[in-house]
C-alpha cells in the first residue's frame, strides 16, 4: 500500500527510460538496481525497455554485462531477483552518443526500433543521470531531435527527469528552470530529492492526516519546537570536488531538510494529487520568515570537521579529504533556525541541522510538546519531568515514537519518561523499499506528488541564499571546529541553549 494515495496508481503504461550518463555512478549504484527490482517484483508495464545513452563504445552485451555487475554489487538480489535478470536484459539496449547530432539520431532510430517491434506508443522517460551543468545542452539536443514531444492524446508522452542540485543559488536556478521550460512543460518535468522517496518521509503525511489525536495538537498552542536532524557519520568520500562547491547547505538544507520541514508544517491538502501537496508545501516555504544578512550569525551556525582517532582508527580532516583544498573553508556541518510565520506555527521555532562525520547516521523529526505545569510534582526533581516528545525516525532504525511521563513504583508522587514505540520493520516484516524504485514508478505512472516544483525550488534558494551569501563574504577564522565523531560544533548547541533549548542526544 502507498502511503500517498494517488489518482494513477496501478501498473504504469508500456514505456521505454533513456538514461543519459549510463556509464555513470547513479546508473549503475541506484537506476539499474531500482529498475531491476521493479521487474522483479512484477511491477513494470510488458513492454519495457531501458535505453543507456554515453560517450562510451559499448556494444549492448557489454552494457548488459556492467549492469549485471552493477545489480549484483548495489541490489537486493534475492532469488527471485537474480532470475528476473534474464528477462530484464533482454529490454537492456546500449546507444554511444555525446552532444553531436549522430548520437542523438542513432537514439531516435532505437526508439523507433523498440516502439515499432512492441506496437507500444511513445511514452518515453528520459533520465538526466549526469552532471548538472549537461542539462541545458542535452536538454537542447533532445528538443532539436525532435525528442521533447508535448504530451498528446494517444500519441504517447514524454517526461524528463533530473537530479539535484537544481542551480546554486537563486539566480542559476532560475536560469535552470528557463532552460528546461525552453524544452519542456513543466508537466514533463520531474524532479528528483530522493528523500521524498524514503516510505517513512511519505508517512509523515499519512501519520499527520490519517489520525485524528495528533492534528488537533500540531500547532503553536501545543508544540514548544521542533528539531529536524539529518546526521551522517560518514565524511565526504570520493565527492570533495563536489563538495567544495556545495557544502552541507547546498547539499542538504535547500532541498532535504526543507523538504521535511514542509511536510511537517504543512496544512492538510485539498487531495493528495500532485499539485494540491506541492501548493502546501510552497505555502510552508513562503511563510518562512527570510533571513536578513544582519540576522545570519544569530540563527545559523556552520562548521567543518577536523581530524581525529576514533577507536584504531585515524580519521582524516575534511581539508585532508581528496578532492579539497588544504585551507578549504567550505561547511561540512550547519545548524539554522527558522520560523514561519502563519496561523498554525506563530513562535514556533523550528530547528534544523545536519553534517557529515558526526557519531551516527540518524535522521529524524522531533516534535518537543510544551511543559504541562509542575506543581503537583514538587517532590520531583524538575529536570526529572520532561516534556513530552514525538520522534520520526526516517533512518535507519524508521519508526516513531512518543515519549511520556509515567510514575514509577513507590511511595512517592515522582515520574519517569517512558517511550510508546512504532517500528517499521518489526510491524511489517520487512525493509521499506528503495526511494529510487518508489520515484521511478510515479514517474512511469505519471504522479508528480513526490516530486519537486519549479516554484519550490525558487523559494527553497531564496531561503537559503542570504546564509550562502553571508559565509561566502565572511570566512571562518575557526576552522575546523568540531572533530570528526563528535556531534558537532559548539556554536550550534549555543545556537539554540540561548534560547533555553537543547538539542536532542540520538
Ligand atoms: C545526498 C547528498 O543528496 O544525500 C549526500 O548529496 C548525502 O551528501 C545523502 O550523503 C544522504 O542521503 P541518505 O539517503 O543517505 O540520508
Amino acid at each position: 500500500m502507498a502511503a500517498i494515495p494517488s489518482g494513477t496508481m496501478g501498473a504504469p503504461e508500456a514505456c521505454t527510460v533513456v538514461i543519459f550518463g549510463a556509464s555513470g555512478d547513479l546508473t549503475k549504484r541506484k537506476l539499474v538496481p531500482a529498475l531491476h527490482s521493479l521487474a522483479a517484483a512484477g511491477q513494470l508495464p510488458r513492454n519495457f525497455s531501458v535505453v543507456g545513452y554515453a560517450r562510451s563504445g559499448l556494444s549492448n552485451e557489454e552494457f548488459r554485462l556492467r549492469m549485471r555487475q552493477a545489480v549484483s554489487e548495489y541490489g537486493s538480489c534475492t532469488a527471485g531477483e537474480r532470475s528476473a535478470w534474464e528477462k530484464f536484459a533482454q529490454d537492456l539496449v546500449y546507444v554511444r552518443g555525446g552532444f553531436e547530432e549522430e548520437g542523438y539520431r542513432r537514439l531516435k532510430e532505437t526508439l523507433a526500433a523498440i516502439e515499432g517491434k512492441s506496437g507500444s506508443t511513445k511514452n518515453r522517460i528520459f533520465y538526466l543521470a549526469t552532471p548538472p551543468g549537461l542539462y541545458a545542452p542535452i536538454m537542447r539536443q533532445i528538443a532539436a531531435a525532435g525528442l521533447a514531444r508535448k504530451d498528446q492524446p494517444g500519441t504517447g508522452w514524454t517526461r524528463v527527469v533530473i537530479e539535484k542540485p537544481f542551480g546554486k543559488d537563486l539566480e542559476t536556478a532560475r536560469e535552470l528552470g528557463r532552460q528546461v521550460h525552453e524544452a519542456f512543460d513543466e508537466r514533463q518535468v520531474y524532479r528528483i530529492d530522493h528523500y521524498l522517496g524514503k516510505e517513512t518521509v511519505q508517512n509523515i503525511l499519512v501519520f499527520r492526516f490519517a489520525n485524528a489525536v495528533f492534528e488537533p495538537i500540531w500547532n503553536r498552542r501545543y508544540v514548544d519546537h521542533v528539531q529536524i536532524t539529518a546526521a551522517e557519520s560518514m565524511g565526504v568520500e570520493h565527492r570533495g570536488g563536489y563538495y567544495e562547491k556545495a557544502g552541507v547547505i547546498r547539499d542538504m538544507f535547500q532541498n532535504h531538510l526543507l523538504q521535511l520541514l514542509c511536510l511537517t508544517a504543512m496544512e492538510p491538502p485539498i487531495a493528495f494529487t500532485a499539485d494540491a501537496v506541492r501548493d502546501e508545501k510552497v505555502k510552508v516555504l513562503r511563510s518562512v520568515q527570510p533571513i536578513s544578512p544582519e540576522e545570519v550569525d544569530q540563527v545559523a551556525v556552520r562548521g567543518q570537521y577536523g581530524h581525529e582517532k576514533l577507536g584504531d582508527n585515524e580519521v582524516k580532516a575534511y581539508r585532508e579529504e581528496d578532492g579539497v583544498a588544504p585551507d578549504s573553508t567550505r561547511e561540512t556541518y550547519a545548524a539554522v533556525k527558522l520560523l514561519i510565520e502563519n496561523w498554525r506555527w506563530e513562535g514556533v521555532p523550528f530547528y534544523l541541522r545536519s553534517g557529515k562525520r558526526l557519531p551516527k547516521k540518524i535522521t529524524e523529526i522531533a516534535i518537543h510538546f510544551k511543559q504541562p505545569p509542575l506543581l503537583l510534582f514538587k517532590a520531583c526533581p524538575i529536570e526529572k519531568v520532561s516534556p513530552n516528545v514525538l520522534l520520526l525516525r526516517i533512518q535507519p532504525d524508521e519508526g516513531i515514537s512518543l515519549t511520556f511521563e509515567v510514575k514509577p513504583p513507590g511511595s512517592e508522587i515522582c515520574v519517569n519518561s517512558l517511550s510508546l514505540d512504532f517500528n517499521y520493520r518489526g510491524a511489517f516484516g520487512a525493509a521499506p523499499p528503495e526511494a529510487y524504485e518508489t520515484l521511478l514508478l510515479d514517474c512511469m505512472r505519471g504522479d508528480s506528488t513526490l516530486f519537486t516544483r519549479h516554484d519550490w525550488v525558487e523559494l527553497a534558494w531564496f531561503l537559503m541564499d542570504p546564509i550562502l551569501r553571508c559565509w561566502e563574504s565572511k570566512l571562518p577564522e575557526d576552522f575546523p571546529n568540531y572533530a570528526a565523531g563528535s556531534s558537532g560544533p559548539r556554536q550550534a548547541d549555543a545556537l539554540i541553549e540561548s534560547d533555553r533549548r537543547r538539542w536532542r542526544q540520538s
